[in-house]
């Protein structure tokens, strides 16, 4: 079995789908990997790294790909990409199924099938391979940081000889994965933490974290058995408007990171919101590749309205590509477990397994995920 692992192609995207842990592993595995020459060099990884690790390093994409079973990348393969992936190989990667439907069509064309980690479900067992964690929780961390580096204050409070520095106010708005570990950084950098949410469960989640709950009074709860959110009536969207308003004028950071799996992300921060802040205050927008939570937002910028800093920076957790790689490429292993057969080194697809069903987009060259429908 031979497994590639080509460089990233996409502006920006500095992580890498192996590191030479996971090469080990693979290699122990009974598996042949070939490594594109730099494709470690966002996350630091050099191609001696890999080498050392016992990967076969290949001058460019190419040869990287030739006669490949499984390519195992973090953004889809490119179209020039999949022309050189031969027909029958998979593909596990960040296949924006949601993004783009259209561009998962010429993979089961050429009859490539393309499994999407985004898609995992949330089951206990698929738990070591949910990208959406691993990546996000890093996201809700870098937010915070970054957030810190812009704002001209401190975090923490501070008594000193010269006069009290009072402790900053921060308001996370989605309390999931990101949201929680946005809270943990700015607790642990001595703010005042709130955060709302629209399921109520994260309520207690968000205490647990030493951070105040503000959420809507409704008997509507929008967790779905996925324990993802659903979008919220026009009776609630107005109450929480005015929650936020009431709340967001207080705030010296907010960071924003409501999404809902497969629509664009809830405005929850209005023009009108922002322009009640404090001039230095700053707005994290982690939803901006959805279309942002604030709807000043603009992807990939940090802009500035009327002295509030608006950061709309993509792919945070590519920013901390050291992590983000490490804990990637782990959840692919975790994968790769469970379609490649320990006892022969084969593939052994699981065509009824859940995690299986869950992340397939095609087979035999037709489409067969519902979220293509
Ligand atoms: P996400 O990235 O889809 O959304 C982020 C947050 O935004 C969610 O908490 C969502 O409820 C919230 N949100 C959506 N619309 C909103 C609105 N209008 N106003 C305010 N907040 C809004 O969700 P994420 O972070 O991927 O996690 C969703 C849930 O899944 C969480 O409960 C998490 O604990 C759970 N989870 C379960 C796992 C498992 O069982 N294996 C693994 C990871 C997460």
């Amino acid at each position: 079995m031979k497994i590639a692992v080509p460089s990233e192609t996409e502006p920006n995207e500095s992580r890498v789908a192996a590191t030479p842990e996971t090469v080990k592993k693979y290699v122990a595995m009974g598996c042949n990997v070939s490594v594109q020459s730099g494709a470690g060099a966002g996350s630091n990884i050099s191609d001696g790294d890999y080498a050392e690790a016992g990967a076969k390093i290949e001058k460019n994409v190419t040869s990287t790909l030739k006669s490949a079973d499984i390519v195992l990348k973090v953004r889809r393969p490119s179209d020039g990409e999949l022309r050189n992936i031969k027909k029958g190989a998979i593909v596990v990667a960040l296949m924006d199924p949601y993004g783009d439907a259209e561009g998962i069509r010429p993979f089961a064309a050429k009859g490539v099938t393309a499994f999407s980690m985004e898609l995992m479900p949330r089951i206990s067992r698929a738990q070591s391979m949910d990208v959406l964690s691993s990546q996000s929780n890093l996201a809700g961390y870098k937010s915070v940081i970054d957030a810190a580096a812009e704002f001209n204050r401190a975090m923490p409070m501070m008594m000193t000889a010269a006069g009290t520095v009072p402790p900053a106010r921060v308001f996370v708005m989605g309390a999931g994965v990101a949201g929680l570990q946005a809270i943990a950084t700015a607790r642990r950098l001595g703010a005042i933490v709130s955060a709302t949410d629209v399921r109520r469960v994260a309520g207690e989640q968000v205490a647990s974290l030493g951070a105040k709950f503000v959420m809507v009074e409704a008997e509507e709860d929008a967790e779905t058995s996925a324990g993802y959110a659903r979008e919220m009536s026009e009776e609630y969207k107005l109450k929480q408007a005015e929650l936020i308003a009431e709340t967001i004028e207080k705030q010296d950071i907010v960071i924003c990171t409501a999404l809902i799996p497969g629509r664009p992300a809830p405005t929850l921060v209005t023009k009108e919101m922002v322009e009640t802040m404090k001039p230095g205050s700053i707005i994290v927008d982690l939803a901006v590749e959805r279309g942002g939570n604030c709807p000043l937002s603009k992807a990939d910028k940090v802009i500035d309205h009327g002295g509030v800093k608006i950061m709309g920076h993509l792919n945070l957790a590519g920013r901390l590509a050291g992590n983000s790689s490490q804990l990637y490429s782990k959840n692919l292993l975790n994968f790769l477990e469970v379609i490649i057969d320990a006892e022969s080194g084969k593939l052994s697809i699981d065509w009824d397994d859940e995690i299986i069903i869950g992340t397939a987009l095609n087979r035999d060259g037709e489409l067969v995920n519902p979220v293509l429908a």
